[in-house]
């Protein structure tokens, strides 16, 4: 399975795919959690300890001269897998975790693990390797070449004008860009039914799956705990184990 959560900033995408890359790590053994927002986000909600999991400089070569390629890659006989094994964090239920924005130190450093996250991304093997992703708030950035590793984006939306308006950007820039197998959109912060409807009128988008509006899902926030560490009985956890359940079905 290969997923990509893209919306709005503060729609609940790290909360919703921390816990679904956990519940996905209960049954599957290869998981790769994947946080391309320069802000920790993702680490949290999957209760990973350090949001420190960079692509050290060791692992990283420059494109020699006169060869063809992007700049940097994998050093040679580094594979994409054996550079998650090594390189990525393991986080409860087997999680494995990389984050791909944090600026430490100079820019280069970032340009270097940059290079090396997409390649890893783009060369794990997909029959092996589940993928979750994490991806920016913004509605350019989420599609620039790297996020093709994705069967399935999902938009999470929340029932507001804003959230609602940058839902239908994105949808129209997955589409244009490099469409994916299935492109959904999962309503986030649900308070009644008729935030379902307004969801699926709006984005334009199937809607997969409707979170409840959960306070204790921005208590375990606030207490800085995952969800499914901190309140793994919650109707958010619930409705996300369901959005799951129904992607597996479909194959996704
Ligand atoms: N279903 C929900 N009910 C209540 N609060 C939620 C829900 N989903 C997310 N939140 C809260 O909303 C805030 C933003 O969520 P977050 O996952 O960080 O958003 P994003 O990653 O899209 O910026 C957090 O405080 C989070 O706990
Ligand atoms: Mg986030």
């Amino acid at each position: 399975m290969r997923v990509a959560f893209v919306g709005k900033g503060g729609a609940g995408k790290s909360a919703i795919a921390g816990t679904f890359a956990r519940l996905l790590g209960r049954s599957r053994d290869h998981v790769l959690a994947i946080d391309s927002d320069p802000m920790p986000g993702l680490a949290l909600s999957l209760g990973v300890p350090s949001s420190d999991a960079p692509i050290p400089d060791e692992a990283v070569e420059e494109r020699a001269e006169g060869e063809q390629g992007p700049r940097y890659r994998l050093r040679a006989g580094l594979s994409a897998a054996e550079a998650v094994q090594r390189y990525a964090v393991e986080g409860p239920d087997g999680v494995r975790f990389l984050q791909f924005g944090k600026l430490r130190g100079h820019v280069a450093t970032l340009a270097r693990s940059q290079f090396a996250f997409r390649q890893i991304v783009a060369e794990l093997p997909a029959d092996d390797w589940s993928l979750v992703g994490d991806l920016p708030g913004g509605t350019r950035q989420p599609f620039f070449g790297w996020a093709r590793f994705a069967q399935t984006v999902l938009v999470v939306v929340e029932p507001t004008a804003k959230s609602l308006l940058s839902a239908r950007r994105l949808a129209r820039l997955a589409l244009a860009e490099h469409p994916p197998e299935a492109l959904l959109a999962v309503a986030n912060k649900v308070r009644e039914p008729a935030d379902v409807d307004l969801v699926a009128q709006r984005s334009g988008l199937p809607v997969v799956a409707a979170v409840p509006w959960d306070e204790s899902l921005a208590a375990a926030e606030r207490a800085g705990r995952a969800p499914m560490d901190a309140v793994p009985d919650a109707p958010a956890v619930a409705a996300v184990a369901s959005l799951l359940e129904r992607l597996r079905k479909g194959c996704s």
